[in-house]
């Protein structure tokens, strides 16, 4: 999915420092099995954004086999939560045994099923929601999730400029659609400050501010 330049992309990933053994172990699973994740450079962006806010509670929709949970978890220290959710038990399963093996088990709630519906099911807010689900379902996240993040709090999404696909007005399929209308629905919406960041496949970050 390298729409911005290859070099460019290259330099950004080596310019992350060696991740340890278990996030590097999902990393070459993922290489080869082509499992989506959301790699280093954005790992480290997620991080970065939820120290900077002193994230403790996040609610992730479409966690995989939990690579971006990892990163998420290491960010809300040992009194966080993270909440991982897919659609596949089997994802969870593995998930399970790298967060284990990670340390990080004990605050990470792994939850099955489809994603919109568990957010619906678990209460309270979030410092953070963060969305990676099938790219469709997008402005349904929205519509659940939006208010379910804490002023000062962030709604983040993956995939926010779909391998540059968004920008192309002649694209109109469901997955491209989707991810255009979220970050349209995010950017208008008053209660929160909006910017995208092209990193890797783009990166829409929210902060709430009302
Ligand atoms: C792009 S991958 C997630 C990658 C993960 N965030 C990471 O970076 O490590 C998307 C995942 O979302 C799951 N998924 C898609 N739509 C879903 C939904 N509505 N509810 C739960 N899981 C969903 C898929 O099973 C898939 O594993």
């Amino acid at each position: 999915m390298a729409f911005i330049d290859e070099s460019v992309g290259r330099y950004l990933h080596d310019l992350v420092p060696e991740r340890d053994p278990v996030l590097a172990e999902i990393e070459a699973a993922a290489r080869k099995e082509r499992i989506p994740i959301v790699g280093p450079v954005v790992g480290r962006f997620l991080e970065q954004w939820a120290r900077a806010i002193g994230a403790r509670r996040v609610f992730e929709m479409g966690s995989a086999v939990g690579y971006s949970t990892i990163w998420w978890a290491r960010a809300v220290g040992p009194e966080g939560r993270v909440y991982y959710t897919d659609g596949s038990a089997s994802n969870a399963d593995r998930a399970a045994a790298y967060l284990h093996a990670a340390g990080l088990a004990d605050r990470v709630e792994l939850l099955t099923g489809n994603a919109l519906d568990l957010l619906a099911d678990t209460e309270g807010e979030f410092d953070i929601v963060f969305n990676d689900v099938d790219k469709h379902q997008y402005p349904a996240v929205y519509a659940c999730a939006a208010d379910r993040v804490r002023v000062g709090g962030l709604f983040v999404s993956d995939n926010a400029l779909w391998s540059g696909r968004v920008a192309d007005p002649a694209r109109r399929d469901a997955d491209t659609d989707g991810v255009r209308e979220l970050n349209r629905l995010l950017y208008q919406d008053p209660r929160y400050v909006t910017s995208l960041s092209p990193m890797r496949d783009g990166v829409l970050v929210g902060l709430r501010v009302r």
